[in-house]
């Protein structure tokens, strides 16, 4: 069945789904804070920012291409959890998701031969692989250590988990330099 939607109308879709993101990372970050686990809320705050750049990059991509740029009402986000393991199951839950969405946008890209959306999308495809592999490191950190949840901070602290991110030089520009 061909797909009926537009490619910037799509985008324009991830820019919301990515600053909901950015708000739901923001979510577990207090949550963690507020349980004074600093190195957990450190890493949902740097993902936070990181789901931000996506939608600013998604936005300075419209703005090359002159297509309109739609800035979404974003829906309010959890901050409550049942323990410490459920906001990675659900950041893992939400990778996956958006992982799918960036190959819907790939694939529309693709079959309305738009080759620069294509070219644009790739460097989210490779994004996605390493989002969910970092949840998916972050989970198994979490499970193991759910009774104590120091230890996970001291991994994380000592393996400085997700901070390799940011000065990838293929990265698309972010509207506002960041
Ligand atoms: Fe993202
Ligand atoms: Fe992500």
């Amino acid at each position: 069945m061909a797909n009926e939607r537009s490619f910037p109308a799509a985008l324009n879709e991830q820019i919301a789904n990515e600053f909901g993101a950015a708000m739901q990372y923001i979510g577990a970050a207090v949550y963690y804070d507020a349980e004074t686990l600093p190195r957990l809320a450190a890493f949902f705050y740097r993902q936070a920012a990181e789901e931000r750049t996506h939608a600013m990059m998604m936005i300075q991509y419209l703005l090359d291409v002159d297509e309109e740029v739609r800035v979404p009402d974003i829906s309010s986000k959890q901050t409550r959890f049942d323990d410490g393991v459920a906001p990675v199951r659900m950041a893992l839950e939400q990778e996956e998701r958006v992982g799918e969405e960036i190959y819907r946008l790939f694939e529309l890209a693709r079959e309305s031969r738009d080759y620069r959306a294509e070219q644009f999308m790739q460097w989210f495809v490779k994004e996605q692989v390493e989002e969910v592999a970092l949840m998916q490191d972050l989970l198994n950190i979490v499970e193991r250590s759910k009774d104590n949840l120091l230890l996970a901070e001291d991994f994380i602290a000592r393996e400085t988990l997700g901070e390799d991110g940011g000065d990838d030089p293929t990265a698309p520009p972010p509207a506002g330099g960041g």
